[in-house]
This record gives structure tokens, C-alpha cells and sequence, in this order.
């Protein structure tokens, strides 16, 4: 597909933000076409250039999430590949781990594998929905917990966990705290020491409006260089006499050849947040969130979960209609009125679970900064269009002989 679809409403942020701003094309295209060489590896001018605007791009990460250190910004290739390394280079058999009932299964999943090699895994209940109480995190601290690692906004319900309440209890217990930010990081403020995080794994192609394929963490100053060991370990155009792999940041971790052409996309997308501000960007967001909300509560035949508050969560909105798969709408709201979201479980069945959506999951609506009021309204009119259609008494028969027939299916 060369052109986008005429007439779209893109509200699926939270899996890929879209459209990018106008740079991020052009800087991946100006890298691939101008530049294209390989950064740290050669000396030649090109590599050098490659090699400073990856620098660069470090630096412009640590200066938005109050880092000191451009050199322990890590790329990956997305928040997945951050959480793996920090929660598989960092638990051992026998440490235990504290968690939180929302999470994504890029965190649960090398949990559940880690706990089969011996790690202690405990997850706090969030409420249905969403809030945690962060005293619940110190009563699950034990003598051998190492890490807490917390996802910092749903991305189910888009609730915000209370990040630096729980950091400051990891300070005063001697652990360690990860932040998962792929639905916070450039849509939210956050600051690593004020916020009391540890660690910080992002996600390039969210909030912070880069290409896919980008991401990485953020080592904060109380981790010491060597207590993750590295997933990958092979070339890094640094100390090549040796067959040992660099103890040094931010080599220790980025064998092989980075996705440089993606990183200056990655750089185009920070460099406009950097012009048009965080606290823009998320009163953009509150607003279009409290309209939709606002919109949905009117709606008969519409349950909304999560925290219904904008103040509370980032531009993420989970609902279902009440006789309605969320299968069936998402296909109605694509196919019949161009919304393009999300439904079903999110890859987080442990947040649906909290929140009482397992296992037919929810309907998602995730705005970002480039959605207008009107597309909320007309989202919202296509949404009371088929809470209508799903009282029919027509669709109510239909509906039930299919779920009759899927029941026979599932058995
Ligand atoms: N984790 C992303 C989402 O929630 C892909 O859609």
C-alpha cells in the first residue's frame, strides 16, 4: 500500500503510534540515501557521522528522561528485547522478583520462564480498575527480592501505576526498580531520579513517534555497569583484540550491527517532542481521553473499564458493548466506519484478568497526539451505531445461535 486509506481514524496508538511527524520519514530515508554507513566501526567520515547521530539520539533520551549519562542509554530492537535483557540478565535462581497484576506479557512471559529456573515471582493485585496501593509492594519485599519491575500505564486501560511511590520503597529496601514506559515514554513525564527508577525500558515507535524496530533502557546511576549480563555478545567495533565481550557501557549490550536508519527516525521523532513539549503533548491526550470517555459513558449498552479519569491514565480506553463480541465490533468499526483499533487480550490476558475481561478481552480506543476532538466524534457515533444495532432484536437472535455454535466449538 502506497497511499493511506482515504476516510481512516486511526486509534490504536498504544500497538504503534501513527502518523509519525513529517521528519521521521525523511530521516530514515535521508540516513538510508546520504549517509548509511556503519556507526563505531570504520573510521571513515561516513561512520563517523552514522556514529554521531546515534550519540546523538542517547543524548537527546537521557536529556528527556533526566538521565546524566548518554552512554547508558542501551538500543534494542523495542521495549520486548529491553525487558528480556534486564529481566533475564539480571534474576537468578533463588532472588525474587515483585511485579504487578497489569502486566504486558513481554514482562510476564520471561517472568513465568525465569520462575520455572527457580526465581520467586510475586504479582500485586492491581483493583478492577487498575490502581495499586504501593504499600501492597513493601509487604511483598522479601530478604532475596532483587528487582520490582512495574509497568507504568496499562496498556489495557491505560491506568498509571504510582511509579515513585513504589521507587522510593525499592530505595529504602535496597532493591532495584524497572519501569516499563512503552505507553508512557513521550506521553508522560518521567524523570529517572525524581521518579526513583533504576531502570527504564522504552519503546521507539509509541509515544516517542519512531520508526518500529526501535527502543532500548536507560541504566540509572545505582545500577553498576556489570550487573546485567549482556543477552547477545559479538562485535561492537570497540576493543576487537578481544574475544571477551566489552564490560563498558553502552557496548556491553549492542553486538551487531544497530538499526541506525531507525534510530534517525527514532532522532526526528525526539526532536519534535522536544519542540512541542511533553506537557503539550499530554494535554492533548487528557483532552481526548476525557471527551471519549465522556462520550462512551453516554452511550446505552457501554461498559468502560479502568479508572474513567484522564487524570489517572494515559490516552488509553478499554469498553465492550453489551451483546456485542469486541471481535465483531472491531470489524464493524474497520470495515463500516474506518476506526482502526484493538480488541481482544492485548497480550496482557494477566490486566484482562484483573479487570474482569478475560477471556473475550475489550475494545480499545488509544488516541495519540495527532487525533482530533472531531474524530472522537465520530468514533463515538460509530460506537453508538452499533450499541443500537446490538438491542436489535434481530441481531440478539443471530448472536445467540452463534454463541450456542462457538460454544459447541470450545468444547
Ligand atoms: N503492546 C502493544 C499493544 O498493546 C503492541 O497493542
Amino acid at each position: 500500500m502506497d497511499k493511506p486509506l482515504p476516510n481512516i481514524i486511526y486509534l490504536d496508538n498504544a500497538a504503534t503510534s501513527w502518523p509519525k511527524p513529517a521528519g521521521v520519514a525523511q530521516a530514515v530515508a535521508d540516513f538510508i540515501n546520504y549517509l548509511g554507513a556503519n556507526p563505531g566501526r570504520s573510521g571513515h567520515r561516513l561512520s563517523t557521522a552514522a556514529a554521531e547521530l546515534v550519540y546523538d539520539t542517547r543524548s537527546l533520551l537521557a536529556e528527556m528522561f533526566g538521565a546524566e549519562d548518554p552512554l547508558r542509554v542501551v538500543f534494542c530492537k523495542n521495549v520486548t528485547e529491553a525487558l528480556n535483557t534486564v529481566l533475564r540478565g539480571l534474576l537468578r535462581p533463588g532472588d525474587h522478583v515483585v511485579t504487578g497484576s497489569l502486566e504486558h506479557n513481554s514482562v510476564m512471559r520471561p517472568l513465568r520462564a525465569l520462575e520455572r529456573q527457580g526465581v520467586e515471582l510475586t504479582a500485586v493485585p492491581a483493583s478492577p480498575a487498575g490502581l495499586f496501593r504501593p504499600s501492597d509492594f513493601e509487604r511483598a519485599l522479601r530478604p532475596n527480592t532483587r528487582l520490582i519491575v512495574l509497568n507504568h500505564a496499562s496498556n489495557v486501560v491505560g491506568t498509571l501505576a504510582p511509579v515513585r511511590e513504589v521507587g522510593q520503597i525499592a530505595r529504602e529496601h535496597g532493591v532495584w526498580l524497572a519501569v516499563d514506559a512503552a505507553q508512557t515514554a513521550g506521553v508522560y513525564p518521567i524523570h529517572m531520579p525524581a521518579d526513583n527508577i533504576d531502570i527504564l525500558c522504552f519503546t521507539g515507535h509509541k509515544g516517542l513517534l519512531g520508526p518500529q524496530g526501535t527502543g532500548g533502557f536507560i541504566l540509572g546511576e545505582r545500577v553498576p555497569d556489570d550487573a546485567i549480563e549482556p543477552l547477545t555478545r559479538g562485535g561492537t567495533g570497540s576493543r576487537s583484540e578481544e574475544e571477551h565481550q566489552p564490560d563498558f557501557l553502552p557496548d556491553r549490550f549492542e553486538s551487531g550491527t544497530l538499526n541506525a536508519a531507525g534510530i534517525a527516525g527514532l532522532k526526528a521523532g525526539l526532536e519534535f517532542l522536544r519542540r512541542e513539549g511533553i506537557a503539550k503533548v499530554r494535554a492533548h491526550e487528557v483532552a481526548l481521553t476525557r471527551r471519549l470517555l465522556d462520550g462512551l459513558r453516554a452511550i446505552a449498552g457501554v461498559q468502560i473499564y479502568g479508572t474513567r479519569d484522564p487524570a489517572y491514565q494515559v490516552a488509553v480506553v478499554s469498553f465492550n458493548i453489551a451483546g456485542m463480541y469486541p471481535s465483531e465490533a472491531a470489524l464493524a468499526l474497520d470495515e463500516e466506519f474506518g476506526i482502526m483499533c484493538r480488541v481482544g487480550l492485548h497480550c496482557a490476558p494477566a490486566a484482562h484478568r484483573t479487570i474482569g475481561t478475560f477471556p473475550q478481552g475489550t475494545i480499545r480506543f488509544s488516541p495519540g497526539y495527532f487525533n482530533t476532538p472531531a474524530e472522537i466524534d465520530q468514533a463515538l457515533e460509530a460506537v453508538e451505531a452499533l450499541a443500537r444495532r446490538a438491542h436489535t432484536p434481530t441481531y440478539q437472535v443471530v448472536n445467540r445461535e452463534r454463541s450456542v455454535y462457538d460454544d459447541r466449538e470450545n468444547r
